[in-house]
């Protein structure tokens, strides 16, 4: 039993699409949530780069008392998350791309992935594919300069609708039947996603998958918080708070932090 809080970051307003899952599977855990959206995108930096401001984040939420961590950016993950478990002693809980219940479920052999350069260009990605994707043909697709229009609140618009139609044309042209997404700010996407892709091409994110862990990592450690009081959230973000308030509504308060 442990009251103290998970501490959760991004590189950006993405993963609060995480934060939400685990919010609803683990409702009685503390939450602080950093958005580094000063220093979006990280799709486009170096593996240094990445794991330098991963490891700033990480000692700002373990300042604030965080009991287990969850890298909620597939690019973060693919590229730090492997230091951050050697270096520091707290659990970690990463994100990566849902490549295999897409290719065990594929029936033309052909998906897509939707995901930054980082993430597409990162070993760990290159050897989860290897493993499950041998069979079958993967289109992988660099969302070039979606998570700037997310972050700069351009969300619904008819410029992101037209950066999507040119990233899914040559999917759609191989015929997947699956779009993996690989970038936590791209849950965001899928009402303009549904409205662009045929109705037999199923989405995929990792976010549930990733709450579920989470929770079997809290009930590993003993870290779980059993007292049934209402849970104390917390965002923060480096850059615009007004951006991440308007994706997650009145109800939670956004905070503007330097860090
Ligand atoms: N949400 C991050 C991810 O999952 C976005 C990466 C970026 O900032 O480029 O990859």
């Amino acid at each position: 039993m442990n009251t103290d809080p998970i501490g959760i970051f991004d590189s950006g307003v993405g993963g609060t699409s995480i934060w939400k899952e685990i919010h609803r599977l683990l409702p009685l855990e503390n939450t602080i949530y950093l958005a580094d959206s000063a220093n979006a995108p990280y799709g486009s930096k170096s593996k240094e780069h990445i794991i330098d401001l991963s490891i700033k984040n990480t000692e700002l939420l373990l300042e604030k008392n965080c009991k287990l961590i969850v890298v909620a950016c597939n690019t973060a993950t693919t590229n730090a998350i492997d230091y951050l478990r050697q270096t520091y002693s707290v659990p970690f809980i990463g994100i990566e791309p849902a490549i295999k219940p897409a290719a065990l479920h594929t029936k033309t052999q052909t998906i897509g992935i939707l995901a930054t350069k980082g993430t597409l260009s990162s070993a760990l990605f290159s050897k989860t594919s290897t493993l499950f994707t041998s069979n079958i043909k993967v289109i992988e697709q660099i969302g070039d300069g979606i998570v700037e229009l997310i972050e700069s609140g351009k969300l619904y618009t008819d410029e992101m609708i037209s950066l999507l139609k040119l990233y899914l044309s040559p999917m759609l042209d191989a015929n997947i039947d699956y779009l993996v997404l690989g970038c936590t700010h791209y849950p965001y996407l899928i009402p303009l996603l549904l409205d662009l892709l045929p109705s037999h091409v199923k989405i995929i994110d990792s976010g549930k998958a990733v709450a579920r862990q989470t929770k079997v990592v809290l009930e590993e450690h003993l870290l779980m918080n059993l007292q049934n009081s209402k849970s104390n959230i917390q965002f923060y973000s480096n850059g615009d708070p007004g951006i991440m308030q308007s994706l997650l509504g009145k109800r939670y308060k956004v905070e503007y932090l330097k860090f």
